[in-house]
């Protein structure tokens, strides 16, 4: 398989641009797909799509494990290749070896208060979650004038994102808000949160998010073995003991994951109805859950092992992308800096 990215961007018909992306700290699950991979797949034949792997973002709390974000900048791009994100309609790209993300970062620093940034709640969050107390990395607590260089270099308009990072979005606006109306033009662009209809994907413990630090995930590069360990382990209603006992439906994950993949709706509300109805054995729920998974994963694992394959060329397709989406965060940063009266020569 040629791995080549577009090669005329600007011929694209699309005019709307989307920009997304994540950290690269592991191995992309069935939580990714659901959340934002499959509609990325979709986004890419109508709008001009850039996906970014955040190394540069991922380091704000990932200091003491280097390797790990740089391992896993192959392994998402792999996941990207998998599932479908084509890099001749999508421009995948590195964040870090774009240097003028890092320098509107600086500027945007300047537009955004200390106090702001601690009340953003994503951040909160995430600083509770992360048990940094006190010690915040600097570069942590800021990470939203960086997420708004991101978006605002490549003066993407919608931002597909999960809930958890609409106040990102919303303070990336209020940059650029702050930055138009000091040099007094419309030179950045607001962008709107594209926020999945679907809603998270629980782990296969039940808890409400999938997560690779929670262990409650399938991964989309699951062995077929994996995942028929990971739907045994799938959590379903702790108070359906005997298969004639009626079961619940609301919170068990087997059900929950079924909803989400089973095309077969029909199928699907008499199972439902059964099970509620009592007689039927989680085991069967189960296998009909596993069947689904195994087609649906059987493919993208399948792709990712032949694109692992070879692994320069997948980096020499995340190279080209990275050169064009860096001539596009370089216009931008013109601009920007002209903007600011930081032109000189
Ligand atoms: N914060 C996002 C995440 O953790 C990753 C990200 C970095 C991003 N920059 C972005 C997402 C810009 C959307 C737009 O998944």
């Amino acid at each position: 398989m040629t791995l080549q990215q577009n090669t005329s961007p600007d011929s694209a018909p699309m005019s709307q641009i989307i920009l997304t992306g994540d950290r690269p700290t592991g191995p992309l699950h069935l939580g990714h797909f659901v959340g934002s991979l499959r509609d990325r797949v979709t986004y890419q034949h109508q709008y001009r799509q850039f996906v970014m792997l955040a190394d540069s973002q991922a380091l704000t709390d990932n200091m003491d494990d280097l390797s790990k974000v740089h391992r896993n900048v192959l392994e998402v791009a792999l996941d990207y290749l998998a599932v479908g994100i084509d890099p001749t309609k999508t421009t995948i790209f590195i964040q870090s070896q774009i240097p003028e993300l890092t320098e509107l970062t600086f500027y945007y620093l300047n537009l955004v208060t200390v106090a702001r940034l601690e009340r953003n709640p994503t951040v909160k969050a995430e600083i509770v979650l992360r048990g940094f107390e006190r010690d915040i990395p600097a570069g942590f607590l800021t990470y939203p004038a960086s997420q708004a260089a991101d978006i605002t270099a490549f003066k993407a308009g919608v931002v597909p994102v999960g809930e958890d990072q609409i106040p990102m979005i919303e303070q990336c606006n209020e940059i650029v808000r702050r930055f138009n109306r000091i040099v007094g033009r419309d030179i950045l662009v607001e962008a709107k949160a594209f926020v999945p209809e679907v809603g998270r994907l629980p782990g296969i413990d039940g808890k409400a998010k999938m997560s690779k630090s929670l262990g409650n995930t399938i991964n989309l590069g699951a062995s077929a073995d994996e995942i028929r360990a990971a739907v045994k382990n799938v959590y379903t209603d702790p108070l359906h003991l005997k298969v004639s006992d009626p079961g619940h439906i609301e919170g068990n994950v087997a059900f929950t994951y079924l909803d989400a993949f089973d095309t077969d709706k029909e199928g699907l509300a008499e199972m439902k109805a059964h099970y509620q109805r009592g007689g039927l054995g989680d085991s069967i729920v189960k296998k009909r859950l596993e069947g689904i998974l195994q087609d649906l994963l059987a493919p993208i694992r399948a792709r990712r092992e032949e694109f692992a394959k070879d692994p320069a060329q997948v980096m020499k397709m995340l190279q080209e992308g990275t050169f064009k989406a860096r001539e596009v965060a370089a216009a931008t940063t013109d601009e920007v800096k002209k903007a600011l009266g930081l032109s000189y020569f």
